[in-house]
């Protein structure tokens, strides 16, 4: 599919308002009122204090596309699909939804043909493994099998992999559930999948089930409230919708970069 970062944003955000949603504006990349990050890193970090309980002028589901500035990962910048700066559309259930209509509709947008119209053969995720703090994930993994998703495209991995936050050091945070999307070379073998063959998979999405809380002195404490936070990066869902192997040769990069060849008189 030919698909240009403007439509996929917009896409989106409409398939959102179709599940109730409302559209959020992005907030300022430099946070307003949170003492724990110097930039927005993540979508839900500018809607912290609402997945805490405060009530959301715009209600308990929303949609949008946060600018954020990521530098945990800066070692990887300058390959095909990290940026320092990237934009990441994310919906919101703010005690609303859980892991059954977020897993069904993330599946919806990725593979139904009015939406991006992606090849189930093409999609893998993973799910929390389990530990001391709080079980493994075997709800995400049934959803994602009555999606059709089958048991080998399935991996189980650990906090590392498969928890998101808190944002700062402490504040909501919980197991995820991630989509993948093959990057290989053919079709992927029978076993292959994103915890056995990293390499060939690329993270699309995450699905985060904030049903925790972790506190000061570390610890995992059970939320009284149920909130769902996903996160799609822009750019790499562009870069594969579009076939190409890098988020460079995406629109976002490519038109920008084709000017400055024509300024220089030369191919970078
Ligand atoms: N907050 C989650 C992430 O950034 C969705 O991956």
């Amino acid at each position: 599919m030919k698909i240009t970062s403007r439509e996929l944003r917009q896409k989106f955000l409409d398939f959102w308002r179709t599940k109730n949603h409302q559209i959020i504006a992005s907030a300022p990349v430099v946070p307003e009122n949170d003492p724990t990050v110097l930039f927005n890193t993540a979508g839900m970090q500018p809607l912290v204090p609402y997945l805490l309980g405060q009530e959301h002028p715009a209600g308990t589901r929303l949609a949008d596309c946060q600018k954020c500035v990521r530098t945990v990962d800066l070692e990887e910048v300058g390959d095909d699909s990290h940026l320092s700066f990237f934009e990441m559309l994310g919906n919101w259930s703010l005690n609303d939804y859980f892991k059954k209509e977020s897993i069904a509709w993330s599946w919806e947008f990725l593979t139904a043909p009015e939406w991006l119209n992606i090849s189930p053969t093409k999609l893998a995720v993973t799910v929390f493994a389990g530990d001391n703090d709080a079980p493994r994930d075997d709800e995400s993994a049934d959803l994602w099998s009555q999606c059709g998703v089958p048991p080998h495209r399935i991996a189980y991995l650990g906090k590392k992999n498969n928890w998101w936050g808190p944002a700062g050091q402490t504040g909501p945070c919980g197991p995820d559930t991630e989509i993948f999307y093959w990057v290989g070379e053919g079709e992927p073998s029978l076993e292959s999948n994103p915890g056995s063959d990293e390499d060939n998979w690329l993270e699309i999405w995450n699905n985060v089930f904030m049903g925790y809380l972790k506190n000061e002195k570390g610890e995992y404490l059970k939320a009284p409230r149920h909130n769902v936070d996903t996160g799609m990066g822009l750019e790499r869902i562009v870069t594969v919708l579009n076939g190409v192997n890098t988020i460079y040769a995406t629109d976002v990069f490519a038109e920008m970069i084709a000017k400055l060849e024509e300024l220089a008189g030369q191919k970078f």
